[in-house]
């Protein structure tokens, strides 16, 4: 039984690893570049608060603080639109929802960005979750899953083996040597 409990932490602990390695941080949204593709992120906003504020799109500088890339105009609650370059801000408070795009990716994206609630030069508010964008490698990530799919296949098989051997074993301790006769036991065999 020892040895049984050994293993099956031990698998326990793998398996959380495996999930671990699998998640991404809570705190950050992760997407992959595909160079050349678009990407739309959606920012909500409380609308009661905000929906006249000046919304901004910012990566973390290389020196440490974050820097504004783009920002809305100063309206009255009307939708609005902006491009400067390659990014497109889009505010639609009647829907309380800013829209960041950014278009045809490039490897040098990758960084970290955030939407915010900018009333020059301070950030009042941060809406979302802090986005990740990065250079995904596909390898590791179908490694990582075939690791994974290949232990949890393990364990399963590894489980049904333990369970038919107990049981087998059940029944053989129950069984009598000489058969005896139970009516309600017909049809079962
Ligand atoms: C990206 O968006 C621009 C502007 O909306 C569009 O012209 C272009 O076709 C889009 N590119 C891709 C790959 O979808």
């Amino acid at each position: 039984m020892e040895v049984a409990g050994g293993w099956k932490s031990q698998m326990l602990l793998l398996l959380f690893l495996c999930l671990a390695a699998l998640q991404e941080p809570l705190e950050e949204k992760e997407e992959c570049i595909v160079e050349g593709q678009n990407i739309t992120f959606g920012c909500g906003y409380n609308f009661g608060k905000y929906f006249r504020a000046i919304k901004a799109w910012q990566r973390l500088g290389a020196s440490g603080p974050f820097e504004t890339l783009a920002q809305t105009m100063n309206n009255n609650g009307e939708p609005s639109f902006i491009q400067v370059g390659r990014y497109l801000l889009e505010d639609d408070p009647p829907n309380s929802m800013l829209k960041v795009t950014i278009l045809e990716l490039q490897r040098e994206d990758a960084g970290l960005y955030q939407c915010v609630i900018y009333r020059p030069p301070q950030v009042v508010d941060i809406l979302y979750r802090p986005i990740r964008l990065k250079t995904c490698n596909e390898f590791p990530v179908y490694a990582l899953i075939l690791v994974c799919g290949l232990l949890l296949f393990k364990i399963v098989v590894f489980s049904l083996l333990l369970l038919l051997l107990r049981k087998a074993r059940v029944t053989g301790d129950v069984a009598p040597l000489t058969p005896s006769f139970h009516p309600e036991d017909n049809g079962k065999q």
